[in-house]
């Protein structure tokens, strides 16, 4: 097949779990990754693929167009799996047009340069792009999102990633660029960078530090071990029907307070601690504002046509980010130094 793929954001957490699966899958498949290696980019996730002969990283940024345009031009990607992004719902409350540039613009690029390269000839070709269920909004205590709930969101976080995808839904329309889309609910695992609830909290009870649960800590999430993310990109990818959307979840709802409350008790066991101890440094902070109440994702569409389901219980895949973040404190140590301490003071003091 020798498909040439570009995959950006390759270097952040889902997007180093997507390069590692498909290079070591599809030998005979040509990987590029593109990544800007920001603050959440670290090619320390991909050591162990990174001689292999069917990949190869190229640094750059997708919000430079004549760059973009440059590397197709060079290298005629076939089709293209775009996670590249700005993640942190936090960051984009306090930066939203930072979020704009990378998710909105960057995805324009992508679209642009990818439809100048095929010159409308889009036989076999493919751009998939990774989005979230964020851009459905909230749900009440009841419901779950499907492929058919509105847009609705909430963010700048969630308004910047709903406008990649109506520009993505758009260009199929008006131009027939061949696309696919898959909404996914929130992502646990190894390489996550500690900014988002679950490394974070993991790394202050390494630290003894404070558990900042934002406002009563009863907000819902749905939350799936990110090697399952992966491996329904990898369906997705290769037998979705263009112009198909697909929800991506875990059927697996928990209050942040109960997860935290999982986690300091897990947490204790490996680190041999007294029972509840980890517990007692959680502290409810201010709230976020525009929090949104519950995600919870529909994937009987994934399940139903693709045979996707989660591989694991949310108690095992816990345990096995545990023990990954105790194993690789050398990379908590490095990505946790120098920037990440002025941001820690800026969105916790
Ligand atoms: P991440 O923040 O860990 O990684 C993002 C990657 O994109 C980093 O490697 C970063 O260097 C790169 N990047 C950022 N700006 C760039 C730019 N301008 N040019 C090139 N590269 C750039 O994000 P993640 O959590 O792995 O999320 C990946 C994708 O999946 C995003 O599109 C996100 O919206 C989506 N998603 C994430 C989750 C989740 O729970 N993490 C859930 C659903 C969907
Ligand atoms: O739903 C998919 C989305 O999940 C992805 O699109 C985003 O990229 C990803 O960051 C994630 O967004 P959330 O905002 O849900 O994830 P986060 O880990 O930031 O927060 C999870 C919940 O925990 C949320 O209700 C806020 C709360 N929280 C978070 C942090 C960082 C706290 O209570 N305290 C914290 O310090």
């Amino acid at each position: 097949m020798n498909k040439k793929i570009l995959i950006t954001g390759g270097a952040g957490f889902i997007g180093s779990h997507v390069i590692r699966l498909f290079v070591n899958k599809y030998k005979d498949y040509k990987i590029y990754n593109l990544d800007a290696l920001t603050y959440a980019g670290n090619l320390e996730n991909l050591k162990d693929i990174e001689d292999s002969p069917n990949y190869t990283f190229i640094k750059g940024d997708i919000t430079d167009e004549n760059f973009i345009h440059s590397i197709f031009e060079e290298y005629e990607f076939e089709n293209v799996i775009h996670l590249a992004a700005e993640s942190h719902v936090d960051r984009s409350i306090k930066d939203p047009l930072a979020f704009v540039k990378t998710n909105v613009l960057g995805t324009m690029n992508l679209l642009n340069a990818f439809k100048l390269c095929w010159k409308d000839n889009f036989e076999g070709k493919r751009f998939y792009h990774i989005s979230t269920d964020e851009v459905y909004g909230t749900l009440g205590e009841t419901g779950l999102f499907t492929e058919k709930t509105s847009y609705d969101p909430n963010s700048p976080y969630s308004a910047s990633k709903a406008s990649s995808d109506h520009f993505v839904r758009a260009y199929g329309e008006t131009y027939n660029l061949p696309y696919v889309i898959s909404n996914c609910s929130n992502n646990y695992g190894p390489n996550q960078f500690p900014e988002k609830l679950i490394p974070l909290f993991i790394n202050n009870i390494i630290n003894n530090k404070p558990l900042p649960v934002y406002g009563d800590g009863n907000y819902t999430r749905d939350w799936l071990y990110v090697i399952d993310h992966a491996v329904a990109i990898d369906l997705i990818f290769h037998q979705g029907i263009n112009t198909e959307t697909y929800n991506i979840g875990g059927f697996n709802e928990w209050k942040n307070i109960d997860l935290v409350r999982l986690l300091c008790q897990q947490m204790d066991v490996k680190l041999g601690k007294e029972k509840g101890s980890s517990e007692r440094l959680i502290t409810f902070v201010k709230d976020r504002p525009g929090h949104d109440l519950r995600y919870a994702i529909d994937a009987s569409k994934v399940n139903k046509k693709l045979g996707w389901k989660p591989s694991v219980t949310f108690e095992e895949g816990l345990s096995k980010t545990i023990d990954w973040y105790l194993e690789n404190n050398d990379w908590l140590n490095s990505v946790t130094s120098g920037e990440y301490q002025s941001y820690y003071l800026k969105q916790y003091s």
